[in-house]
């Protein structure tokens, strides 16, 4: 099915230099208008388990402002596969995002948080499926082995040869499927909510499971801590948390440069990544690479949030 992925469009940009460290960008933005970013990859090999199996639907998880549902939803729509979501909370139900995951077709249901929060359990796993067998499941975010698998693709894309490799952690998987290629680089993880513990733990976790998955060597026990850089302390009060200095530079990164961040990953990570430098965590002459990891969609219902707090608004015209 040709839904439009383009991957070979996901270029390495050269962005801006600063204080004597060059930033470049990778536009993973870029690969498809809606699956954009690190939810192509992190989709694409769950999709070959899907069309490999003899499943129907997908059912995934997610929070009301959820990048991965979104993109999860214009996938089935693009391919005639129907997919199905169980939303964190019922709170806000009306949000831009969901409204956009049912135009796209996606079944929709609010869960408590309590019963969400057995979402990786198997026991609440294997109900749902005693009922809907035909249901694929991908987990929440978009992660598990597949995941990694297809974020780790993206590290044989490169061009130029960077010192780090800057990223935004959710999950986590998307910064595990890039350790697992990484080479030289070190990987600076920037965690979109208050996650230290966590974070790492996940990261781990999900990397012996995905060598486990795939029948690959397990990652010598030192790899971590050789490639990974925790950034641990640009979260603005959590997940979805936001406050109007961010808002500030937002704004000021697209007028000045037309870069468009997203509230909840990116832009936390570059206005950490900026402070890192001032701070002079980097040698002069340091490159490196930024992925844009999508989730643009996010805007319009944090716009609306922002709007009910009498907050400045993201301002892309
Ligand atoms: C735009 C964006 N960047 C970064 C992430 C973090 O990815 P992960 O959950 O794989 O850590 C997400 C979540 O999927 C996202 O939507």
């Amino acid at each position: 099915m040709e839904i439009g992925i383009n991957t070979d469009a996901s270029i390495e940009e050269f962005l801006f230099d600063y204080k004597g460290v060059a930033l470049w960008l990778k536009r993973d933005d870029l690969i498809h208008p809606e699956i954009s970013g690190n939810k192509w990859r992190k989709l694409k090999y769950h999709v070959d388990e899907f069309y490999r199996g003899a499943y129907q639907s997908i059912l995934t998880f997610g929070g009301a402002f959820s990048n991965h549902l979104a993109a999860t939803a214009a996938f089935g729509k693009l391919s005639g596969i129907s997919t199905y979501a169980l939303i964190r909370g019922e709170e806000e139900m009306d949000s831009p995002t969901l409204a956009y995951c049912a135009a796209q077709g996606m079944e929709i249901e609010g869960i408590s948080r309590s019963k969400y929060r057995l979402k990786e359990s198997p026991e609440f796993l294997e109900s749902l499926l005693e009922l809907r067998p035909e249901l694929y499941i991908i987990p929440e975010g978009g992660k598990g082995p597949q995941a990694l698998k297809g974020c780790a693709e993206l590290m044989s894309e490169l061009k130029v040869k960077y010192d780090y490799i800057a990223l935004s952690a959710g999950t986590g998987a998307t910064s595990a499927g890039v350790l697992a290629a990484v080479q030289s680089e070190k990987i600076l993880v920037y965690p979109a909510l208050k996650a230290e513990s966590f974070i790492l733990g996940a990261i781990a976790n999900q990397l012996m499971e995905y060598s486990t998955y795939y029948g690959l060597p397990s990652f010598k026990s030192d790899h971590l801590k050789k490639h990974l850089i925790l950034r641990n302390q640009y979260h603005f009060g959590g997940y979805a948390k936001i406050k109007a200095d961010l808002v500030e530079f937002m704004n000021k990164q697209y007028h000045k440069r037309q870069l468009k961040l997203d509230p909840v990953y990116t832009a936390k990570m570059l206005f950490g990544l900026l402070k890192d430098i001032d701070q002079g965590l980097f040698k002069p002459g340091s490159k490196i690479l930024v992925l844009h990891t999508g989730g643009l969609q996010g805007i319009a219902g944090m716009n609306r949030r922002l709007a009910k707090k009498g907050m400045p608004q993201i301002d892309y015209d």
